[in-house]
């Protein structure tokens, strides 16, 4: 598996290599997609071929048919940390856990405590990747 600090991005902000080396879920990336709890996507991104997901987004752009026109390789870096693909984009970085001004920095001059976690796990990752590659334009 590739640390969060160790990922290589090419000259667009795009990963090449899998993360994991292991295909993503497409069930399990719709789910992580869809949920607050997990990527929540939806909530600055719609797409059409979730009819029944609730409360979609629009901060973002809609998603559908991006299985066409970005390649995986490109999904990979925008969901590990789109700034290297949208400079000074929103959309937060999903796989990394340093170069943050932690909570705890800001009030007691001392660095947090606790590793960051990333929000998305490297599995996670490839399962989105595997999932929006599934959005072609019907
Ligand atoms: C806080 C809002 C926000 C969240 C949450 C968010 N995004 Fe985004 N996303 C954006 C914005 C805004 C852009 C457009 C890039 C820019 O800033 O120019 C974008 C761009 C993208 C693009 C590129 C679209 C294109 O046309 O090339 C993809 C793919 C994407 N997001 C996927 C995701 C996925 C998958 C998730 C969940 C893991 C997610 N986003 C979560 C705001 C968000």
């Amino acid at each position: 598996m590739v640390a969060p600090d160790d990922v290589a991005f090419g000259e667009y902000g795009e990963v090449e290599a899998s993360l994991t080396g292991s295909a993503g879920d497409v069930d399990k990336g719709r789910q992580i997609f869809s949920e607050k709890s997990m990527g929540n996507c939806v909530s600055c991104h719609a797409v059409a071929a979730l009819p029944d997901v609730p409360f979609q987004g629009e901060v973002g752009p809609v998603l559908d048919g991006i299985g066409e026109y970005r390649t995986p390789e490109e999904l990979r870096g925008i969901l590990v940390n789109a700034k290297k693909t949208f400079d000074g984009t929103v959309m937060p970085a999903f796989y990394k856990t340093s170069g943050f001004i932690r909570p705890g920095d800001a009030y007691t001059g001392k660095a947090a405590p606790d590793p960051i976690e990333p929000i998305l796990s490297a599995q996670d990752v490839e399962d989105v990747v595997a999932f929006l590659m599934t959005l072609k334009d019907n």
